[in-house]
């Protein structure tokens, strides 16, 4: 049997214009590590709660390579986490996950993402959460798709904003030992501002595996 076959998440690709969109493997790990040691922020401000980036750089390759989380237990009809590798003209850029818990019953999800710091500022995370929220509603027929992000995290709110995310309430989280504010948002098919359509493979096996029903 292929990969795909055994394991369905392999075999769903994502592709728009130079994006091109798959799940994560462990043997991306070295692109993955190239790009986090670049930078993935300033480091003057941490935009997670779960600080990976904070650790000495001769840690960081085993942190990122934790931090990407590519465990099969991770993927399951009623709890999953799909963590895409977000490839630019060929080249690694950053991750895009998608995960839900009791999904089939929900069809609420919630998103997240990085890119490396050369890659910011071009469009690209607002494309990305454009392909994953066009594979979440068409794909996968959510009808919630849900993301945070701290309250002064200008660059993810502006693309949640863009791409038609709501505000969706606020809560207290810690940041590297501080309390700070997140902001809660929510976009629905109703409110999704798309962009060109992604080509998609490998979504009706994953809607198989994933226990995801047409009703
Ligand atoms: C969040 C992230 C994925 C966005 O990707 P990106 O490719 O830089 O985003 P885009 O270029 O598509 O859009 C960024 C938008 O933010 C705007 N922006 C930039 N700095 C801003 C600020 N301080 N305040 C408000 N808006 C800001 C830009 O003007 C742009 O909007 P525009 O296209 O209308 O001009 C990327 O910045 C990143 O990886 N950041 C570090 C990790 C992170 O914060 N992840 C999210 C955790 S919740």
């Amino acid at each position: 049997m292929r990969i795909e076959e055994i394991w369905p998440p392999f075999g769903v690709v994502l592709r728009c214009e130079d994006i091109e969109m798959r799940i994560v493997r462990q043997t991306d790990a070295p692109e993955l590590v190239d790009v986090a040691l670049g930078g993935v922020h300033d480091p003057e401000y941490m935009p997670f709660a779960t600080s990976w980036t904070d650790v000495p750089a001769e840690e960081l390759p085993a942190q990122t390579f934790r931090h990407i989380g590519t465990g099969p237990a991770r993927v399951v009809p009623e709890k999953w986490q799909l963590t895409f590798l977000v490839r630019v003209n060929g080249e690694a850029a950053g991750l895009q996950d998608i995960s839900a818990t009791n999904f089939p019953i929900t069809r609420t999800a919630t998103t997240g993402s990085w890119l490396g710091l050369r890659f910011h500022g071009r469009g690209i995370g607002t494309r990305m959460r454009r392909m994953v929220c066009s594979f979440g509603f068409e794909g996968l027929g959510a009808l919630r798709l849900e993301s945070e992000a701290f309250a002064d995290n200008g660059p993810s709110l502006a693309v949640s904003r863009k791409v038609g995310y709501r505000d969706n309430g606020t809560e207290i989280d810690q940041r590297r030992g501080q309390s700070a504010e997140v902001q809660r948002v929510v976009v629905t098919p109703e409110t999704f501002v798309s962009g060109p359509p992604p080509v998609m493979e490998g979504v009706e096996p994953l809607r198989r595996f994933l226990k995801i029903t047409d009703d």
